[in-house]
């Protein structure tokens, strides 16, 4: 039997990803070891291969198949565009992507006028102005921070990830348009999908099994 390889993105979705794997009894104590500097790690007796790498990276190491399956935001997937079968819906990291700026910016923004947009995700903000709203705009890549933008001057508005909505409150910025809702999802590379059917068909049913167990404990069984 082959090893499959497992791409995990790192930061705040690992945990509950590690969490999750574990309750469909994959488990890799080694992985949870934060001082640890070791990039991979292996669980023998399933023949799993684990590695935790940036988010942005997560698609690109499933397309090449050098990770057969990878588990990463759904922001991440839309931003990088890359080929790969989005196979499920972890429920886990939710949270929207949106248009956000002082409330001054929405008649901007309903008029059409010439914006200026920043994001650290340029692709979904394009897609979204030029595509989906036909309204021509100036995106300006940045790589954090973001809501610092339209305070300082540098945009009208930003697009980015709303959790809790606390970053844009504190800051007296507010959610002007939606444009989708995330979460972490489950990508699988298209050819392992075939030459690993059997293996990653099993784990993508017992993941949903564990998922609607979940779901029917907090009440919202079906709906
Ligand atoms: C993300 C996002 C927002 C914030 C939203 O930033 O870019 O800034 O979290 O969360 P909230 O709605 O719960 O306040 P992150 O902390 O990942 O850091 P970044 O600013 O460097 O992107």
């Amino acid at each position: 039997m082959r090893y499959i390889t497992m791409a995990l993105a790192k930061g705040r979705l690992a945990h509950s990803t590690i969490e999750l794997l574990e309750r469909i009894g994959i488990t890799c104590e080694e992985i949870k070891d934060t001082s640890s500097r070791k990039l991979i790690f292996v669980n023998e007796e399933l023949k799993l291969k684990f590695f935790l790498a940036k988010a942005n990276d997560i698609p690109t190491y499933v397309e090449y198949g050098a990770a057969d399956i990878g588990v990463v935001g759904k922001d991440t997937i839309l931003e990088e565009g890359r080929k790969l079968y989005e196979v499920l819906d972890l429920g886990i990291g939710k949270c929207r992507m949106c248009v956000a700026g002082p409330s001054s910016a929405r008649e901007l923004l309903n008029h059409g006028g010439l914006i200026r947009v920043a994001t650290k995700y340029p692709n979904i903000a394009k897609d979204y102005f030029y595509n989906k709203k036909h309204q021509t705009v100036e995106i300006i890549k940045l790589n954090g921070s973001i809501e610092l933008a339209p305070i300082v001057g540098l945009s009208e508005v930003i697009v980015d990830i709303v959790e809790t909505g606390s970053t844009l409150r504190e800051n007296g910025l507010e959610v002007l348009e939606k444009i989708a809702s995330l979460s972490a999802r489950m990508v699988v590379n298209e050819v392992s999908m075939k030459m690993e059917h059997e293996r990653i068909h099993k784990m993508i049913t017992d993941w949903k099994e564990v998922l609607q167990n979940q779901k029917e404990a907090d009440g919202t069984g079906g709906r």
